[in-house]
């Protein structure tokens, strides 16, 4: 599918409101409520379980060195909980971390796989609305969660709710505009901008890591850290995942049902995009990388 085609329906209107034109049928993103949102991965069991391989060790590597024993921590949208015992273990024994996230399938995959550990535990809840009091964390920490979100920083602006003053919020997020691959297959690019036409008309913003600082700061936090960290596939084995993991995702009725029924392509071209996905895996000097930006911020008011 040539990628211009998939260009030619998506629009950015000039004040910078987003709308996203199917044919008969005209999505307003900007407008959309947090309550439509959709969440665009969908939690299928090996999308899940890609998730679950997730470690505190690499994806909060740029929290770890300020968190301290004894904190309360607060994981955002914790999906199945790998990253969310690894920060437990960095609080130890004497601290918590709860992991919230609004599907029900993520949270019993969080709960059955991480029943034993003691420190930890889940609970279905918004981000939008968190069931706690004022106060009740020392640092909020959301992991590739806020590019989904149709109001980040309204989230942003509960989490820091529940922080105490002087409390941390640490955000993750990768920026898909970064996205470059080699050697070019324009399956990948018209992938690419699918997966920004059809991420922005289910409410969420595919560039997130670009815009965390302007998010986090925009919730009213201050001193912020930004910074940014790379993931990379170039290994045969790393290739072969990565490829793999998004020629199925898209094949998904979540992902592919939803881009047809906004008109942004046909069943077949998404087929095809997923034989170039795979066909690109094959390639031995393929390689593929994007930026994930990372801010940490502090509540005022201590
Ligand atoms: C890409 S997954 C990331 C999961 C985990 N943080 C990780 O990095 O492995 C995004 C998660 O955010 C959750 N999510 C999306 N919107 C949410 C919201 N409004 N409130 C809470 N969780 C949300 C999804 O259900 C999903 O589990």
């Amino acid at each position: 599918m040539p990628a211009s085609r998939l260009v030619s329906r998506s629009v950015i209107a000039s004040n910078g409101s987003r709308s996203c034109h199917s044919g008969h049928r005209r999505v307003y993103c900007a407008e959309m409520s947090y309550a439509d949102e959709i969440y665009t991965h969908g939690h299928h069991p090996f999308i899940v379980a890609a998730h679950a391989e997730r470690t505190a060790a690499e994806a909060a590597a740029f929290l770890l060195k300020r968190l301290e024993r004894g904190e309360r921590v607060l994981d955002i949208g914790c999906g199945p909980g790998s990253i969310t015992v690894g920060l437990a273990e960095h609080v130890g024994k004497s601290g918590s971390v709860v992991g919230i996230d609004n599907s029900a399938e993520a949270i019993d995959v969080a709960t059955s796989t991480h029943a034993a550990v003691p420190n930890v535990t889940f609970e279905i809840a918004s981000a939008y609305s968190l069931p706690f009091p004022d106060a009740s964390f020392d640092v909020a920490y959301g992991h590739q969660v806020l590019q989904h979100l149709a109001d980040p920083t309204a989230a942003l602006r509960e989490v820091k709710r529940v922080l105490r003053p002087g409390g941390l919020v640490a955000v993750r997020d990768a920026d898909y505009g970064t996205m470059a691959h080699h050697p070019r297959y324009p399956e990948i690019t018209s992938w690419l901008e699918l997966y920004h036409q059809l991420a922005r008309a289910n409410g969420g913003e595919p560039d997130a890591g670009r815009r965390l600082h302007q998010w986090v700061r925009g919730a009213g936090f201050r001193r912020l850290e930004v910074t940014s960290s790379v993931w990379t596939y170039s290994t045969a084995a790393e290739r072969s995942s990565w490829a793999e993991l998004w020629a199925r995702r898209i094949m998904l009725a979540r992902f592919a049902d939803r881009a047809v029924e906004l008109d942004l392509c046909e069943y077949m071209e998404i087929a095809a995009l997923a034989a170039g996905w795979r066909r690109w895996a094959s390639e031995p000097d393929g390689w593929f990388a994007f930026i994930h930006g990372e801010v940490i911020g502090v509540k005022p008011g201590h």
